[in-house]
């Protein structure tokens, strides 16, 4: 089991990414953007007393120089568990200055968490409002009708988030067709798929096409907030389809539900904007230091923890040279 305590040391490695991460907010440089967010966070996992494997990372021992697939973190000591991680959900957001942006990770025992494989999944998302009432393969306006009866909104209220990409066209004309409003997004479908079981946050499903790592980490939290995403890989290659089967998903078309994705309740999940999302809010520079906003979900207890950290560079040296990687 992981102990409690240990939520907080993770938000520290989201944290930690996302200072490192905003410091190249529109410079263009996505690949220095993720360079600077994943060695953040290396840094920070060995001060953490896990044994912990990376399931979802960065690609293939030899594509990623760290958090690659398979590699240990932690300082060895504590439970062994497994992590997926996304030093920069939306490297072009940052690289562009637009909104969206979280640095993020997943971690439970191991074992729990499915081994996604880095390829396209198509997803459908909700809160626990309207957890049961979708169904990946049913027609977009039967989904929305009966997740607009569970939350008690009428169908013109509802909010869909959908990125926006030329393979979406069809799926932007049904939700239209069928009378929902649509928050077309740039990138990064994570945040909006957990803001999902924030009715504040105003999204309220989000469907689509997007990554299969994303849809595992948005999973562990929707797991632990009592919502639900549903999945099906969606490989465009015969060398994708041999990819996830060497990750141990024999059945391709299999609908991936949230038993697929996360087993049992012990897991936890932590994000730090990045740039304002519909879940947080980004880094903010200040003259002492920066100020970040995490989100903390456990999924033994449930419990939500929104923390807003003010950090100073005086006194925390460490951090100043993690947001001056430049
Ligand atoms: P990165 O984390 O690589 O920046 O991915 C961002 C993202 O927008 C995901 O949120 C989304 O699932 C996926 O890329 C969509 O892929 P594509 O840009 O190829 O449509």
């Amino acid at each position: 089991m992981m102990e409690r305590g240990l939520a907080v040391d993770f938000a520290r490695v989201t944290e930690a990414a996302a200072l490192a991460a905003a410091r190249w907010l529109g410079r263009g440089d996505k690949n220095s953007t993720d360079d600077a967010a994943v060695t953040a966070m290396r840094t920070i996992f060995d001060t953490i007393d896990i044994d912990g494997t990376i399931v979802i990372g960065e690609g293939e021992m030899d594509e990623a120089p760290m958090l690659y697939i398979g590699e240990k973190v932690g300082s060895g000591k504590g439970p062994k568990v497994d992590i997926a991680v996304d030093p920069v959900e939306g490297t072009e957001i940052v690289s562009k200055g637009l909104t969206g942006a979280i640095a993020v990770m997943a971690v439970a025992e191991t074992g729990c968490l499915l081994h996604a494989p880095d390829m396209y999944m198509n997803k459908i998302a909700v809160g626990p409002g309207a957890a049961g009432a979708i169904y990946l393969d049913a027609p977009v306006r039967v989904n929305l009708c009966n997740i607009s009866k569970a939350l008690g909104k009428s169908i013109s209220d509802l909010t869909v988030v959908i990125l926006d990409r030329p393979r979406h066209e069809q799926l932007i004309e049904e939700v239209r067709e069928a009378g929902a409003r649509i928050k077309l997004i740039s990138d990064g479908d994570v945040a909006p798929a957990v803001a999902t079981a924030f009715p504040e946050s105003g999204v309220d499903v989000m469907m689509g096409i997007g990554g299969a790592p994303e849809g595992v980490l948005a999973a562990a939290a929707l797991k632990a907030l009592g919502g639900e995403i549903q999945g099906r890989l969606a490989p465009k290659t015969e060398e994708e389809v041999a990819r996830a089967q060497k990750m141990g998903l024999s059945d391709i078309n299999k609908l991936l539900d949230m038993d697929d994705f996360v087993k049992g309740e012990d897991v936890i999940f932590v994000a730090s904007g990045i740039t304002d999302s519909s879940l947080l809010k980004g880094v903010v520079m200040t003259n002492t230091g920066a100020v970040t906003h995490s989100v903390i979900i456990r999924g033994k207890t449930g419990t939500i923890r929104f923390i807003e950290a003010i950090h100073s560079f005086e006194k925390k040296p460490q951090w100043k040279k993690i947001a001056e990687t430049l």
